[in-house]
């Protein structure tokens, strides 16, 4: 294969072939085809994009460069939920032991959190003893005895794609759709599922600022999981501001201990209740998604999902504390009074991450007990001297200042309240 062909024919429109492409994600994979000639060709996709058989092409190349697996041998089926990342975004903790009570299986492979945005992996780590990096007889017996598997991403699923995703990372070409959707979909489809629920976040907090490019990618990630042959749904769902009221590791599984005992946020129960309600009827033990919610609501509400999560932590090595396990001095942040109209995600993330409780690279270490817990969400009303946030002491006063300063301005507030705004913005079924 002739690398520097393929790079010119991109550069100019064209399209390549599926022995090209599989033939180019060998080469990245066995080490052949050099970073330079890799990221030309990715900075080509990036301006190009792909067409349909390019994308299933390259979609197909990464996933075949590792195992995929083969969960057949575990009765039920297996149906699993990914996000595009968002402030807050706690629900996958209670989801899959939600959907595991309703006799779905939830093989949930997690990634961490980067930036302003939280990770799965992250949150789970934060309970003492939780171990994500079980071996695959581990995550098969934790799954067929409970129904549910939290791990991380391990070497050996879809290779290629931690290859590319380096080199995109350095050569500014992470934001394109059709990259991004092949990334996703490679790991996703490397996990043996028969379905998939996507929630694809859009606004101030999200990937996608804007529902046109989260509607792109959430169309894009669908027709690659159909081609896959696997049942999949798109939701899009609003970022513009955090899911519930606590940010950070350890106090987001305390937020999600609350929803799994029946006492959880508006916004988290809502969505755990439309992702897991369509879950149910991908994996077949739902015949509607109006039955599908109602189901979950029952697991939420009678125990049976926090027995489960339970006893996932307890396969995988973990033991919630009885004791408070996360900062408890705490500084006030005032923004005013009146009708909070706008709280900008983003900046709220950004002031968690200031604080430790997430990572700008991948190999910082974060602080688990650090967080920054909303007292005001989008419509409440603040009266004159009350807070709308407050935030774990950080050591320095300087970073203190800072995140004072991050979270005061993330709050605008007036003298109406903004117009309701969906929470689930569209379905793609
Ligand atoms: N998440 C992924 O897994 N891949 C991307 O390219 C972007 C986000």
């Amino acid at each position: 294969m002739n690398v520097v062909e393929l790079i010119r024919r991109k550069r100019d429109g064209g399209v390549l072939s599926a022995d090209e492409i599989g033939a180019f994600v060998r080469g990245v994979t066995d080490g052949w085809v050099p970073d330079y000639q890799a990221a030309a060709l990715l900075m080509a996709i990036y301006f190009r994009g792909l067409d349909g058989g390019e994308l299933g092409a390259l979609t197909d190349a990464m996933l075949h460069s590792g195992d995929v697996l083969d969960l057949s041998d575990i009765a039920g089926k297996k149906v699993d939920k990914h996000s595009t990342g968002g402030v807050g975004d706690k629900i996958s903790l209670h989801l899959a032991p939600a959907v595991a009570a309703c006799g779905v299986n939830v093989p949930m492979i997690s990634g961490r959190g980067l930036g302003h945005t939280g990770g799965t992996l992250d949150k789970l780590e934060a309970i003492p003893g939780f171990d994500v990096h079980l071996d695959e007889a581990r995550f098969r017996r934790v799954l067929g005895e409970c129904g549910l598997a939290l791990i991380g991403q391990t070497d050996r699923l879809a290779p290629a794609d931690k290859q590319l995703y380096a080199l995109r990372d350095v050569t500014g070409t992470v934001e394109s759709v059709p990259l991004i959707a092949a990334s996703i979909m490679s790991k996703k489809l490397a996990e043996g599922i028969d379905g998939l629920v996507l929630d694809v976040k859009v606004g101030s907090g999200a990937f996608m600022k804007t529902p046109e490019r989260a509607r792109e990618l959430a169309r894009t990630l669908w027709a690659i999981g159909r081609r896959a042959g696997k049942r999949v749904s798109a939701f899009l769902t609003d970022m513009d501001q955090p899911l519930g009221r606590w940010i950070g590791n350890a106090v987001e599984v305390h937020e999600a201990l609350a929803v799994l005992r029946g006492q959880g946020e508006p916004d988290l129960v809502e969505l755990t209740l439309a992702l897991g309600g369509e879950m149910l009827v991908l994996g077949g033990v739902a015949a509607s998604y109006a039955e599908g919610r109602e189901r979950i609501a029952r697991v939420l509400g009678d125990g049976s999902a926090l027995a489960r999560f339970r006893r996932c932590i307890e396969l995988q090595g973990g033991q919630i504390p009885t004791t408070r396990w996360f900062a408890e001095e705490h500084e006030k942040v005032e923004a005013g009074a009146g009708f909070v109209q706008r709280i900008d995600a983003e900046a709220v993330g950004l002031a968690a991450l200031a604080l430790g409780a997430g990572r700008t690279r991948k190999e910082d270490e974060i602080d688990p007990g650090a967080w920054v817990r909303l007292m005001a969400k989008l419509g409440e009303r603040v009266e004159p001297g009350h807070h709308v946030a407050f935030f774990s002491r950080p050591r320095d006063p300087a970073v203190a200042a800072e995140v004072r300063e991050r979270l005061r301005a993330a709050f605008t507030l007036g003298p109406t309240p903004p117009a309701p705004r969906p929470l689930i913005v569209e379905v793609i079924r």
